[in-house]
């Protein structure tokens, strides 16, 4: 591994506070070895201050958006109205000027159980300029919202941009630390990557999706000024055939919209978007994914469409860990790690981030892909054109973390932990990013585990290294 694991103790601030926290030692990498309240925890009450619905007849809420385009000048704003249709247009100005431009949306509603939704609104507007900040205003009468948000810089190599990484979020008071630390962390996260599980509503009888309102108000305050983009999770998948409810992912496939069609994929569960130096490929662990099959087919011929000379930060979004040291969900992710990650080495992705594990765990550079059957070559090495795998499924819902870890720590391992927190992925010019684990028990720029990236590609254009 070449790896050496010199740091016997981690310091960190906790609110003015120094902690002496004492690692594990082992031969490959770092355990931290204090772990939060990790038990399972209740969501918020349904009277919370975060799942307060906003005043006025059929006022709109659960406002969120995501990348509306392949290149970024796209955004698809979505809200619900509760009451009736209302309105279906966005009205929508770049900051400098006073004038108004409208888009307009559809409506979409669905049943679930005896659940029905509101009217659910998504209003896709393109061509927008980059690097601009637009303020935009849903509703209609006098119950209308305002937010706004910054479009990303044109796509090229060296445009310096921040990515949030959150999994696994539910809707706890661990959930709303998670959110709150993302918000305050002095490194601003310009997008979100949300590596799936949201609300965690189907932990209710009869997945009772009053939980995915309140989970949509709830990342409201984030989500409706920042682009998240979704990835799903198992949590997403809502199938219950003993209650009728045979079609998977049917409220999510409501509630989110994201532009797969820009990325030639037939399904919103997997797609791809360019954000500044970013090309970010998201993929469905819970979609079939083997030879042949839709998702397999377009991810095939993704891949070698990816310009790294424009977008040289190739990241892979996925539910399911690869690489998971856990003992939940342990080697749950093996059968999509036995067909994708040749092509992930191939390609030479950058970074994998997945969630579903609900803890942390970063990999250091190793791909296992000599296995023939025959030749009994079937542990991770070394590899220099390998991703890094980074678990964040600690984003705090209502399971509690996992504590239970493999031993001894796999030499793959490079740190792993059973906090609750977020990520940072700082990309600063086409050959270098960091990437910070922020824990929420910690100050907001406190970095638990931290890495610098050196880019797949251009990394022979780096002397040092
Ligand atoms: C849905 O059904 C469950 C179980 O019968 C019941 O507890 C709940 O109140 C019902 N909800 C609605 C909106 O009818
Ligand atoms: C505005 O609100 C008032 C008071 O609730 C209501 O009487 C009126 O009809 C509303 N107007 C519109 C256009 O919705
Ligand atoms: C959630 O966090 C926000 C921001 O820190 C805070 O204002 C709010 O009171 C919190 N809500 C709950 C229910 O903890
Ligand atoms: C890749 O992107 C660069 C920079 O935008 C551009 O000059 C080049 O033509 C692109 N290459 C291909 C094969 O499209
Ligand atoms: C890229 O960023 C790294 C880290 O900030 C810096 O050390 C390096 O000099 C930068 N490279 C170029 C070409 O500016
Ligand atoms: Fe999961």
């Amino acid at each position: 591994m070449g790896f050496q694991c010199v740091l016997a103790r981690l310091t960190y601030l906790l609110a003015g506070w120094i902690f002496i926290s004492v690692c594990e030692f082992s031969e490959a990498g770092l355990t931290g070895s204090y772990v939060r309240d990790s038990g399972p925890t209740p969501d918020m009450p349904l009277d919370s201050d975060v799942f307060q619905v906003p005043p006025g007849y059929n006022a709109p809420q659960q406002v969120h958006i995501t990348q509306g385009d392949h290149e970024g000048r796209g955004v698809i704003i979505s809200w619900i109205t509760p009451d009736e249709s209302g309105s279906n247009s966005v009205f929508y100005w770049a900051a400098n000027t006073q004038i108004k431009k409208a888009a307009y949306g559809i409506v979409v509603r669905y049943k679930y159980y005896n659940y029905t939704s509101g009217y659910i609104h998504h209003c896709t507007i393109k061509n927008l300029y980059f690097d601009t900040k637009y303020h935009y205003e849903v509703g209609s009468g006098n119950v209308t919202r305002q937010f706004w948000f910054v479009t990303p810089p044109q796509p090229g190599p060296d445009v310096p941009y921040t990515f949030g990484l959150i999994g696994d979020l539910g809707q706890t008071h661990n959930s709303n630390r998670t959110l709150t630390h993302y918000e305050l962390n002095p490194v601003k996260g310009q997008t979100l990557l949300f590596v799936g599980d949201l609300s965690y509503a189907d932990n209710y009888p009869f997945h009772d999706n009053t939980r995915w309102d309140t989970w949509g108000r709830f990342i409201e305050r984030n989500a409706a000024y920042q682009p998240w983009i979704w990835t799903v999770g198992n949590h997403e998948i809502d199938f219950v055939p003993t209650i009728g409810e045979t079609k998977p992912f049917k409220p999510y496939k409501h509630r989110f919209f994201v532009p797969y069609r820009e990325s030639e994929s037939t399904s919103p569960l997997w797609y791809s978007i360019k954000r500044a130096s970013a090309y970010i490929i998201v993929i469905s662990s819970y979609s079939a994914f083997g030879k042949y099959t839709p998702q397999y087919r377009w991810i095939t011929e993704e891949l070698p469409k990816v310009n790294r000379t424009e977008t040289p930060w190739l990241i892979v979004l996925m539910h399911c860990p690869m690489y998971s040291s856990y003992v939940h969900h342990y080697m749950e992710g093996e059968t999509m790690r036995v067909i994708y990650e040749p092509w992930f080495v191939e390609y030479k992705v950058d970074v994998v981030f997945a969630g579903h594990v609900h803890a942390y765990e970063r990999s250091e550079r190793i791909s296992n892909i000599a296995y023939n059957v025959v030749n009994g070559l079937c542990t991770p090495i070394t590899d220099d054109s390998a991703p890094v795998y980074i678990t964040i499924g600690d984003g705090g819902n209502q399971e509690g973390l996992v504590t239970e870890m493999t031993e001894p720590q796999p030499k793959y391992s490079a740190y792993r932990e059973a906090s609750y927190g977020h990520g940072i992925f700082d990309i600063k010019n086409r050959t270098h990013a960091h990437f910070g684990w922020h824990r929420n028990q910690d100050g907001f720029a406190v970095e638990a585990d931290s890495l610098w990236l050196v880019n797949r590609y251009w990394k022979s254009s780096v002397s040092t290294l």
